[in-house]
């Protein structure tokens, strides 16, 4: 296996940092990662796992070695009659395999068109958009256990996903790596359009029958509307998650702030939109050296060429107080900072 030193990461991460780690190697199967945790050269070194790189800010230099995870193959496993389970290397690019599902007529990830990234991180965080999760289609994933080196598989309910969240983020952070993930797709898709923006977008459009391919393609246009490239524009989406009050305290927050976006999710508690609170607070489009907030979308810290990591940590800090500040809301981010 081919292992690389001083390698720049700067085409391997969206926000586009200028970063370097000392080592890096590709895994293109699980092989591979047995090699490198178990072989006394370079069981000691610090590893991480790098996908796409569109969820990491690096504020420094990595001192250890880079996995970059290139896991490849879609291959359908099962076929029912309407449905059907396709298993995907970690390291296929999401937005292509959900082409190729568009393509071939399986529905389920129409929804979840053009998030950058790759497989292995989607079930990481339980990625969403437009009202769907992966958790939705989710079947099960392969792992390899580094304590073990052995390929243990995670279905569904072992993953306990929730709002980007999953076992791998909690309990289980640093003992996985994700090489192979199992999607149930539907043979006969139901369309969610319930997310108020993907209806609009379809009119516009002037889609009269629904298909895979149109929802897909409203939801390319709305993203491609608020998010900038991050080929053009350094970005790595949402940097924040969206906070989860009490209710109680979300009803005092509307006798303040009149207009203040909430999803009730059950009895106690209820999900407010961070792009509001932070445009509330004169942040949308802001620019300060290198760095800023998205004009677009509030929820989006931008690298405008140059920016350094710490630039990026400092300005969501600054947001962060400003946030806490005027509406008591601690925001967590959604970003690994490094
Ligand atoms: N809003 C503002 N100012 C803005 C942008 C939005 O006030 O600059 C308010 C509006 O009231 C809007 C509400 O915020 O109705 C919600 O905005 P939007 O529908 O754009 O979604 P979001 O909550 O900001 C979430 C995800 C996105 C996902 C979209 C669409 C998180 C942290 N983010 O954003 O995910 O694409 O919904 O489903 O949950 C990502 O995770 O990287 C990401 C882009």
């Amino acid at each position: 296996m081919l292992v690389e030193e001083n390698f720049s990461l700067k085409p391997h991460n969206t926000f586009g940092l200028d970063v370097i780690a000392n080592l890096k190697a590709s895994i293109e199967n699980p092989e591979d990662l047995k090699e490198l945790f178990q072989a006394d050269r370079y069981r000691r070194e610090k590893k991480m796992i790098l996908g796409g790189g569109s969820n990491v800010l690096f504020t420094r230099n990595f001192l250890g070695m880079v996995l970059k995870m290139e896991v490849r193959g879609i291959e359908v496993v099962e076929e029912a009659d309407d449905s059907i389970l396709v298993g995907f290397g970690a390291g296929e690019n999401w937005h292509q395999c959900v082409m190729w599902a568009v393509e071939q007529g399986y529905g389920g990830l129409e929804n979840l068109s053009l998030i950058p990234g790759t497989i292995g991180a989607a079930p990481m965080q339980n990625i969403g958009a437009y009202g769907v999760e992966i958790n939705q289609v989710f079947h099960s994933l392969e792992a390899y256990e580094i304590k073990t080196g052995k390929i243990v598989r995670f279905y569904n309910e072992d993953c306990k996903f929730g709002y980007r969240y999953s076992v791998f983020k909690g309990p289980q952070r640093d003992k996985y790596i994700i090489t192979r993930v199992y999607l149930r797709l539907s043979k006969k898709p139901s369309f969610n359009i319930s997310y108020g923006a993907i209806k609009e977008t379809l009119d516009e459009m002037g889609v009269e029958e629904l298909s895979l391919k149109a929802v897909s393609q409203a939801v390319i246009n709305i993203r491609q509307s608020k998010l900038p490239d991050p080929t053009q524009i350094g970005n790595a989406g949402s940097f924040f998650k969206n906070p989860v009050v009490e209710n109680t305290y979300f009803d005092s927050l509307r006798a303040a702030f009149e207009e203040i976006p909430g999803y009730r999710l059950d009895e106690e508690f209820t999900k407010v939109p961070a792009a509001w609170l932070i445009d509330q607070c004169g942040w949308k489009g802001k620019r300060f050296g290198n760095v800023g907030v998205h004009d677009k979308q509030a929820l989006v810290l931008v690298n405008l060429g140059g920016g350094k990591g710490k630039e990026l940590v400092q300005l969501s800090k600054d947001i962060q107080k400003s946030v806490q500040g005027t509406f008591g809301i601690q925001l967590e981010t959604e970003v690994n900072i490094i």
